[in-house]
């Protein structure tokens, strides 16, 4: 039966296409499948998404798979290309939706897909979700929308309305993270009139940086320096044994003076070299919590010219204020004033909840726990991370929008990638679900643990329910206190704490940890992709296949 498949993924971003990849090294003659609702893979990077003016926050060298470095010469190149194309391809079913999922005899999964070929659902013995976090918009329908007659949509779509930037004289755009920024940017550098909306009762304007900080630093790769990462408070930190050093920088009076410093002047550093304090208009910009309480979503500046220049010229305004209702070509605001606008944007971020696939009677992708007995070890969690990290309790005051997060239970996950229920059945995991600024890395190393944990050839892997459900709620409770200007209890957000995760995740797979070649460059040289390359070679080094 052509239906019936040994690993299935879902999904062909970043994560999807790393899964699927590795797996298929270590499976070579499995029956592998990838399945992709839209019409090409890359997710995020796929061709249909690319909007006028997109380029990554990442600059060249950090946003690649450790095993296909991106070649200057071929710098056209999009990530998703670098999988070894016919590989995957040949494997792929674009234009299938993945709508339900529910369990088949023996532990197998049995898929509901839409289709313009068939609907007839696939079985397949393991399955990857991969589906990202940036999937599915999150679409706010102002009251008055049917009246505005312009062109109203979300910046997801921006790539299918760009010939606008040609068109339109008003643009209104909603939102203040980075994609807000990147659609106010390219209508305002064309010369169209943006009124940029920010609501006055949400988390405020996003963190955004030049890419290289002082010194002449490149902010991203700070974030990958072991030394830096110290400075983040994470339950999993303490892998590549630094864990004294953290518990003193966080559990001392004087550590904490000291983390506070690093995050003020790492802040002022930002609201100095934006100059907010040089303009009035610019200054509606200066973010408004500290960068401590924020997570991936620490933007760069990759425009061709200066954003703010725009703003300080009245190409851009900005407005702090909700949107009350909209009529014909025009946006009326909270503050009363009404804006002209030929097309509306919703820079309005995404559907941030788990996948709901698993709705069969009885489906549990959540804690084994009843759930008095959850609201009781949710406690004992949350007890354990602020008496190790007494700086998380001051937590800072939110808007209405935004605080008290009313987001439901987060995705919890095992390693952030497999539900608890599942660590036994070893036949379900997630990849990607969770933001890191290396990306790459992330998806390299998950995919190789996904692969690994299938197989059952983990060093190291939690067993009793109890274990699991611990380290579960210890991990992804610390995502609520830690980056509550982020993905809070969302999903795991990692800015300075993906080296640590990945070094979870070597850990258990057998792999070296402390990868540099002394003491002095583990803890002052940042983590590239290079220093992941050959993972799954070295793996298999340590993990020869016995013959049969
Ligand atoms: C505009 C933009 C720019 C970004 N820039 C950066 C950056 O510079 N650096 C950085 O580190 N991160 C960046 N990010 C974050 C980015 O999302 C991640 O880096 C990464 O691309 C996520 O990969 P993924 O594989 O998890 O998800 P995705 O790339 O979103 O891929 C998921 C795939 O699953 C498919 N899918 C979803 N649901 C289903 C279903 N039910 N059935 C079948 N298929 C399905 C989707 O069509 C998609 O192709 C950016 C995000 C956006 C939106
Ligand atoms: N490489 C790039 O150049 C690039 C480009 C785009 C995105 N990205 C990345 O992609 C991720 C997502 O970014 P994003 O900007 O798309 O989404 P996001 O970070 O979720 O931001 C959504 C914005 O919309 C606002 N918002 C949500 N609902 C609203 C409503 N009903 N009314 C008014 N405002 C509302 C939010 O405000 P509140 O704070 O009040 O919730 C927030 O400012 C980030 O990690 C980002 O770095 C990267
Ligand atoms: C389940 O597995 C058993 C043992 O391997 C096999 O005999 C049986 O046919 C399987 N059932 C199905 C529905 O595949
Ligand atoms: C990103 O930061 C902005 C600005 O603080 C905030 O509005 C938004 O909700 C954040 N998004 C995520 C996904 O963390």
């Amino acid at each position: 039966m052509s239906t019936d498949y040994d690993l299935v993924v879902v999904g062909a971003g970043w994560f999807g296409l790393a899964a699927a990849k590795v797996y298929l090294e270590l499976h070579p003659i499995e029956n592998i499948l990838v399945l992709e609702s839209s019409g090409t893979c890359g997710g995020t990077w796929a061709e249909n998404r690319i909007y006028p003016g997109l380029k990554s926050n990442n600059l060249h060298g950090t946003y690649e798979y450790p095993d296909f470095p991106m070649d200057p010469e071929v710098y056209r190149v999009r990530p998703g290309e670098h999988i070894p194309g016919d590989v995957l391809h040949r494997r792929s079913r674009f234009h299938t939706r993945v709508d339900s999922v529910e369990p088949a005899p023996n532990d197998t999964w049995k898929l509901q897909i839409s289709s313009p070929d068939s609907n007839e659902p696939i079985t397949t013995g393991k399955l990857i979700l991969a589906t990202g976090l940036t999937s599915t918009p999150n679409f706010p329908q102002f009251p008055g929308v049917e009246k505005f007659q312009g062109p109203y949509f979300h910046a997801k779509d921006f790539a299918r309305y760009s010939e606008t930037v040609k068109t339109a004289d008003n643009v209104v755009v909603i939102g203040g993270a980075k994609s807000a920024y990147d659609v106010a940017y390219t209508y305002a550098d064309s010369g169209v009139q943006v009124d940029l909306i920010i609501r006055p009762d949400g988390h405020g304007p996003v963190w955004i940086s030049n890419p290289y900080v002082d010194f002449g630093l490149r902010l991203e790769k700070l974030l990958l320096v072991r030394f830096l990462t110290c400075f983040s408070p994470c339950p999993f930190g303490d892998t590549a044994g630094l864990g004294a050093f953290r518990n003193w920088l966080h559990g001392t009076r004087i550590g904490r003076w000291l983390v506070d410093k690093f995050w003020v002047t790492l802040g002022n550093g930002v609201i100095a070299a934006n100059g907010y304090a040089s303009h009035p208009e610019i200054k509606k910009l200066q973010p408004w919590n500290s960068p401590f309480w924020t997570g991936t979503n620490l933007s760069i500046y990759n425009y061709p010219h200066n954003f703010n220049d725009l703003v300080k010229q009245g190409k851009t305004r900005v407005h702090i204020a909700n949107v009350d209702h909209l009529t014909e070509h025009e946006v009326h605001l909270s503050t009363g004033d009404i804006l002209k606008a030929d097309v509306v944007v919703c820079a309005t971020g995404w559907d941030k909840k788990p996948p709901s696939y698993f709705d069969y009677p009885g489906a549990n992708i959540g804690l084994p726990q009843s759930t008095e007995e959850q609201t009781c070890l949710i406690a004992a969690a949350d007890n354990e991370i602020l008496t190790r990290f007494p700086r998380l309790r001051d937590q800072p005051q939110l808007g209405s929008a935004v605080a008290p997060d009313t987001s439901g239970d987060p995705h919890r996950l095992y390693r952030f990638i497999v539900p608890p229920n599942f660590v036994q059945t070893r036949n379900l995991a997630f990849a990607g679900a969770l933001s890191a600024i290396c990306t790459a890395i992330v998806a390299n190393s998950q995919a190789l643990w996904i692969s690994a944990f299938f197989d059952g050839k983990l060093d190291r892997l939690a067993s009793t329910d109890e274990e699991i459900t611990r380290e579960v709620l210890l991990h992804t409770q610390w995502g609520k206190w830690r980056y509550p200007c982020g993905y809070g209890a969302i999903a795991p957000d990692m800015p300075f704490d993906a080296l640590p995760y990945v070094d979870l995740l070597h850990k258990d797979l057998g792999l070296r940890v402390k990868r540099k070649a002394n003491w002095f460059w583990e803890l002052f040289e940042w983590y590239g992709p290079e220093d992941f390359g050959g993972l799954v070679d070295e793996w298999v080094g340590k993990h020869p296949v016995k013959e049969a």
